[in-house]
């Protein structure tokens, strides 16, 4: 059978991946906290994306900027404005709904039912009329299109209305003087607002790359399908200073690469596709999600958009300092281009999403063995580099300085490699621990061992054993480890 998302759900807490935050209060909706393993993972995801930015790429730095800032950034970034979602409440069950989530629904059951233009025309229609911010118009689409309450089923709703997604708090004490201020929604404003501290102190020349990774807030109305819409999650994203009129060329360039991104880190490319957006967010001239086929269908993961000097051009105007920016380089006139506001192209990835893809994606459930002794067995196929543990070392018992032999591997490897001991029950019964938390290497430490310095390197995907040098270990799982 296919996986569910409860699978999911099910495998992420019981193996110390994701629990619900505060699950001894019956969990606070749609904010998840990591567990053991699942912090090990994330961070293996965080620092593959931070090296393929900021390590393979020599015009790319990092920053790690304050989730606090001035309120005026967030009047700039038009968010204050315009980051709305369009919210309808159901008079029967007194339900709200994202009205643009029930017209996606309803386009989503077209393409089911094979009704391809239909659902076509529908999603082209909502993006028409959310841009035109014309919320009577989509009221009316959900009532034409005969869109029914999923809880009291029926089509009794009230107007639509736009509500605001930031999460805001004050600073200093209530009683003085405070002032309103913001949990960011993204990180990519910490980015704009320090672009000339990095270029100046960098000696940055456009084409570069700032690059961050940090928690974003966002008061999600609809919170659903696990760690994909949380209302506290991180982002990782990349803004790319560039040229005006070059803005098409890299677009295509940071489309391409960051596929490629995905692919590497072992998400399968017939589970990966670019979606165009139907509507563009306030910023962009251009942008394109990267989906990935969970178990509730393809959903983004990735944004790449093309923002234009939208962000740069209104922090200038509000902060009144300059955001520009002196090329040297000459045009085809030979004069030096001279200065200008930079455009950007942002690439914008969910830590979280990717951690639920990466997650989905290694979820195996297989039948092995043949006639009486077949079983089901379940292990996570994640690529080596992400896996929470890269090795265990398994002493055959205990006795006879076995567990001695298999300490000292272990203490031997752990350095470079994360390892672990176990030595608690049946091997095979530790072989299956190993294989529900993903590690792809299990060492044996066998009577043999005791005599030739060798052990067998059990391969998690393929449980095929060989028999290797204790002096090997090292460089055989090195090379095995790293994207
Ligand atoms: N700076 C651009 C920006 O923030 P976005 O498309 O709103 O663009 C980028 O968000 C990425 O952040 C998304 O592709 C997604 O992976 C992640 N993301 C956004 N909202 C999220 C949420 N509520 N929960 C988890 N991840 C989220």
């Amino acid at each position: 059978p296919a996986t569910s998302l409860q699978d999911i759900v099910g495998h992420a807490k019981e193996y110390g991946f994701v629990f619900p935050s505060s699950e001894i209060y019956d969990g606070l909706q749609a904010v998840y906290d990591y567990g053991q393993n699942g912090v090990e993972l994330k961070n293996n995801l965080k620092a593959a994306w931070w090296k393929a930015m900021t390590q393979l790429h020599d015009n790319i730095v990092g920053i790690d900027a304050a989730i606090f800032m001035h309120p005026l950034t967030w009047k700039a970034s038009g968010h204050v404005d315009g980051f709305n979602d369009p919210m309808i409440d159901n008079k029967d069950s007194k339900k709200r709904y994202r009205a643009d989530q029930l017209l996606e629904g309803k386009a989503e059951q077209y393409e089911a039912e094979g009704q391809s233009e239909k659902a076509k025309a529908l999603l082209a229609e909502m993006g028409r009329l959310l841009s035109a911010e014309d919320l009577a118009g989509v009221r009316e689409l959900i009532i034409s299109e005969n869109i029914k309450c999923p809880v009291s089923g029926t089509t009794n709703w009230t107007e639509v209305r736009q509500f605001n997604l930031m999460f805001s708090t004050q600073v200093g004490s209530v009683a003085e003087d405070s002032s309103l201020i913001y949990l960011r929604p993204e990180t990519a404003q910490g980015i704009f607002v320090n672009f000339l501290n990095v270029q100046k102190s960098g000696r940055m020349k456009i084409p570069f790359g700032i690059a961050q990774i940090g928690k974003a807030f966002r008061n999600e109305i609809v919170a659903r399908q696990f760690t994909f819409r949380m209302r506290e999650f991180e982002q990782m994203e990349m803004q790319f200073f560039i040229r005006p009129g070059t803005e098409m060329e890299w677009y295509e360039k940071w489309k391409e690469a960051r596929m490629k991104f995905h692919k590497a880190v072992g998400l399968p490319a017939e589970k990966l596709k670019f979606h165009d957006h139907e509507k563009l967010a306030h910023y962009a001239n251009a942008a394109v999600d990267i989906e990935y086929e969970f178990p509730f269908g393809f959903r983004e993961i990735e944004g790449i958009h093309s923002r234009t000097d939208f962000d740069l051009r209104n922090h200038q105007e509000l902060s009144k300092k300059k955001q520009q920016y002196f090329d040297s380089d000459l045009d085809e006139n030979g004069k030096p281009y001279g200065n200008y506001i930079p455009y950007v192209v942002e690439t914008s990835v969910g830590a979280d999403r990717l951690f639920l893809a990466a997650f989905c994606n290694a979820y195996t459930v297989e039948t092995v063995g043949e006639g009486d002794s077949l079983k089901e067995r379940t292990y996570l196929k994640l690529h080596p580099a992400l896996a929470p543990f890269k090795v265990a070392v398994l002493p055959l018992v205990k006795k006879d300085g076995l567990a001695e032999k298999a300490q000292a591997i272990a203490n031997s490897l752990k350095s470079s490699f994360r390892t672990t001991y176990d030595d608690g029950a049946a091997i095979g019964k530790r072989y299956t621990r190993q294989d529900l938390i993903g590690t792809p290497f299990c060492i044996a430490v066998d009577y043999q061992t005791m005599e030739d310095e060798t052990v067998t390197i059990r391969h998690r995907d393929t449980m095929e054993q060989e028999r290797v040098a204790i002096s090997e270990l090292k460089e055989k799982i090195g090379y095995q480890v790293a994207i």
